[in-house]
Parts: C-alpha cells; structure tokens; sequence
C-alpha cells in the first residue's frame, strides 16, 4: 500500500481514530496534514506520534476562513473525519441551539470542507475524499437525533459528490469505522442512554483497525468502491483492506 507523492489532510487528527489514520496515511508514504483545535492538541499529537512526520494545524472546523484558507493549498486526500457525538439525550431534554451546533461540525463544516478541497481537486483532475461515517447514519439510536441525522446527511453528501464529480477523477467513500475504543466511546458509555452504552469497553475495536481500512481507500486498490457507504464489519472490505476477520 503506497501513497508516496500524495498530500492527505485528515481533519480532528489530534486523537482517537483521526490521529491512527494520520498514522496510518504517513506509514504509507503520504505528507500528512491535520487540524486540530488547539496547538496544545497538535503537540500532544506529534508527542503520541513519535516522530512520524506530520503537520498540525490549529483551526477549528466551523471556522470557515481557516478552514478555505487550509484547503487553498490543495490536497489529494481529505478524510473528513472530526465530529462530536454530543448533544446527548432525548429530544425533549436538548437544545435547538446545541442540536445545530452538532449539525455545523458534523454535516456544514464537512460539506465546506468538501467544497473547498474539490476546487482544488476538480482542477488537478481527481482526489480523494472520505466521509467518516457511523452505523448511526442509517439506523436511529435514543439519545442521538443530532448525531444521527448529521451522518445521514453525511452519506447523502458522499452520493451527492459522487454523482456530480465522481466523472472527474473524483473518488468519495463513506465509512464507517465500526465500534472503536476511543474518547468518544467513553463519552457514550457514561451517558448509559442506548445500547451502544452498554458495550464493554473490551469489546470496542482498536483505532487502528480503521485507520488501516481509510489508508487503503485511498489507493486505487478501492477504486470499485467509490460512491458507497462501506462498513469496516464487512468480511470483503477487511480481507481487501488487510484487516484480520471479526471473530
Ligand atoms: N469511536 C467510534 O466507535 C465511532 C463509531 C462510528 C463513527 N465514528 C466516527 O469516527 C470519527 C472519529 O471519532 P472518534 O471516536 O475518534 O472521536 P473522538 O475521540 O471524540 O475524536 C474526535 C476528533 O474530532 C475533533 N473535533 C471535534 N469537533 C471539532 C471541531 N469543531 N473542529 C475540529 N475538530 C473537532 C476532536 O478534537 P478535540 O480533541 O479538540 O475535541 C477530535 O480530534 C467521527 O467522525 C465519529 O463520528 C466513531
């Protein structure tokens, strides 16, 4: 799997499954790039990273101007992968205010991040792009309405870029990286709320088992899969991407 002479930027990779795939990309021989929402962030990430080579950027993915001005110099792969899973709880008991807020990171700021990646993609005539989907993008779960139509509307948005671009070089995937230990896992263990809270933590895969699957999207080892919403639980996708079978 090489991606040597390929310019990826994976957004929130200070952490969890966005800083094992920044891992996973620079293994393969990408120049790697990241945002993250503090430089305190980037440098816990370069710490974790341990002289794997990549680039932090401090922005924050709601921030329309760093975020243009960051996608100005043109990438090859963007893996949209930050996202909150908060507000948590039942629709009775959240606010509109923060209910938006999720719909902003999770499905606005994905689409302009998109947008400004294709201007530069559409013109060197293709590029990557993967949305980090969730099982949570086509079946509900209590607790989760905000985060559940964010990513529902995220696979719509992967379809919709690959029926207009996908003619022009332009390979968009969906994925969902399945149920992985991650602080975004504790943060749904705590709430206790449905029954992805009550998974054991010793049941949650590790980050790099996805990272290694986003890596290998984007190679043109994936090329037939361009346009779908893939699962890392997929017996096909993890022999074709190196992952060993769930058992
Ligand atoms: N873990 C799972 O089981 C699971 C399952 C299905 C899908 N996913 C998806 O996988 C992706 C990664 O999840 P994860 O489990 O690694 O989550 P995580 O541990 O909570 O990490 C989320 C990352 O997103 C960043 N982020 C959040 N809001 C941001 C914003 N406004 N601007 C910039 N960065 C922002 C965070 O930055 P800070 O450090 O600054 O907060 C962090 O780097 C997400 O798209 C998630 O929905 C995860």
């Amino acid at each position: 799997m090489s991606l040597t002479g390929k310019k990826a930027l994976v957004t929130g990779g200070n952490r969890g499954i966005g800083l094992a795939t920044v891992r996973a990309l620079a293994e393969a021989g990408a120049e790697v790039h990241f945002t993250a929402r503090s430089a305190a962030n980037i440098a816990a990430a370069q710490r974790e990273l341990g002289g794997i080579p990549a680039t932090g950027h401090h922005a924050n993915m709601t921030d329309r101007i760093a975020m243009a001005t960051l996608l100005e110099q043109g990438f090859d792969i963007l893996i949209n992968n930050a996202a909150v899973i908060g507000p948590i709880g039942c629709i009775l008991d959240v606010s509109a205010e923060d209910w938006a807020t999720s719909i902003d990171v999770n499905l606005t700021a994905a689409f302009h991040a998109t947008q400004r990646a294709l201007v530069r993609m559409v013109a060197n005539g293709g590029g990557t792009i993967v949305n980090i989907s969730s099982g949570a993008a086509h079946r509900p779960q209590e607790g989760w309405s905000a985060y559940c139509a964010g990513k529902a509307g995220l696979a719509m948005l992967t379809r919709s870029v690959h029926l207009e671009y996908g003619g022009q070089g332009i390979r968009i995937f969906g994925f969902a990286p399945g149920v992985v230990d991650t602080d975004m896992q504790g943060a749904i263990r705590a709430s206790g709320i449905n029954p992805v809270s009550k998974i054991p933590r010793a049941d949650l895969a590790p980050a790099h088992e996805p990272a290694k699957a986003i890596a290998w999207l984007c190679t043109a080892a994936a090329d037939a899969l361009a346009g779908q919403e893939l699962d890392v639980r997929s017996p096909d996708l993890r022999a074709a991407a190196g992952l060993p079978p769930i058992t």
